[in-house]
């Protein structure tokens, strides 16, 4: 049998819609506390450096409110590791925020950026800090990730979730065997895989097929839903599909 796929919900953009009127309605902590009540596995926030959504005192809110583990999003600046370091979140995941800091499919360009991000990636695990690379799935982007000896890297499914969209049936394929591989190669050079980005309960299953993969981090779609449906039902029915796809 699989092993069990977790579930971290991304809930950015309760955030997002908080922020459209500027007052405390809805509350993304509210939302975390769902999530800790109807099975997720985990709560991932990025705390953008313009605050569009995620604020910084959301954080603290957040970790007091459930005993999920929190996935910090963050951009590799100093800024963002002393509020990392400040906040110990169970992992910390890298993203780029800039263009000159992704690649074009709009992963982290952590091969490019080997320099800037050692010390970073350094002080978050000294820290006892889980550290993730979001990444696409390419060998020249998990060669930096073992470089820089990162636990976890998180497979960027932008591009498959785009092709999925459009109906691109051959670019769905061709996305889903370099996320495979690449997932099957990260877990033999003992890199923990994961995957994240535009899934959706049509697209999500031959990701969760990917038997190396041990997190899926699930946002907007989970949210958008969560308008018509109520949350809970939108993450147990993401768990369940989740679940009859291992
Ligand atoms: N994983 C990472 C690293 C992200 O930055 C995001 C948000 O873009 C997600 C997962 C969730 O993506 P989505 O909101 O499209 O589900």
């Amino acid at each position: 049998m699989s092993r069990y796929l977790r579930l971290g919900v991304n809930i950015d953009h309760v955030a997002t819609i908080r922020n459209a009127r500027g007052g405390d309605h809805p509350d993304p902590v509210r939302a975390a506390e769902i999530v800790a009540r109807c099975g997720g596995d985990g709560i991932t926030a990025h705390l953008r450096e313009d605050r569009r959504h995620i604020r910084d005192d959301d954080l603290k809110r957040i970790q007091d409110a459930t005993d999920l583990p929190l996935n910090l999003e963050m951009a590799a600046t100093d800024e963002m590791l002393a509020i990392a370091l400040a906040h110990q979140p169970h992992a910390a995941c890298i993203v780029p925020e800039k263009r000159e800091e992704r690649t074009t499919e709009g992963g982290l360009d952590a091969a490019g950026q080997h320099n800037h991000l050692a010390p970073i990636v350094g002080q978050l695990k000294d820290a006892g800090i889980r550290v993730s690379l979001f990444i696409e799935a390419s060998e020249r982007q998990l060669d930096a990730a073992l470089q820089l000896a990162v636990p976890v890297v998180e497979f960027h499914t932008g591009e498959y979730a785009h092709a999925a969209l459009d109906g691109d049936n051959a670019k769905v394929a061709s996305e889903l065997k370099r996320i495979t591989d690449m997932s099957a190669l990260a877990a033999k050079n003992g890199i923990e895989p994961h995957a994240g980005h535009g899934l959706t309960y049509d697209n999500v299953q031959p990701i969760a097929a990917i038997p190396q993969l041990a997190e899926l981090n699930i946002g907007h779609y989970l949210i958008g839903e969560a308008i018509f449906d109520g949350l809970e039902p939108a993450v147990l029915k993401m768990r369940e599909l989740m679940d009859l796809a291992r």
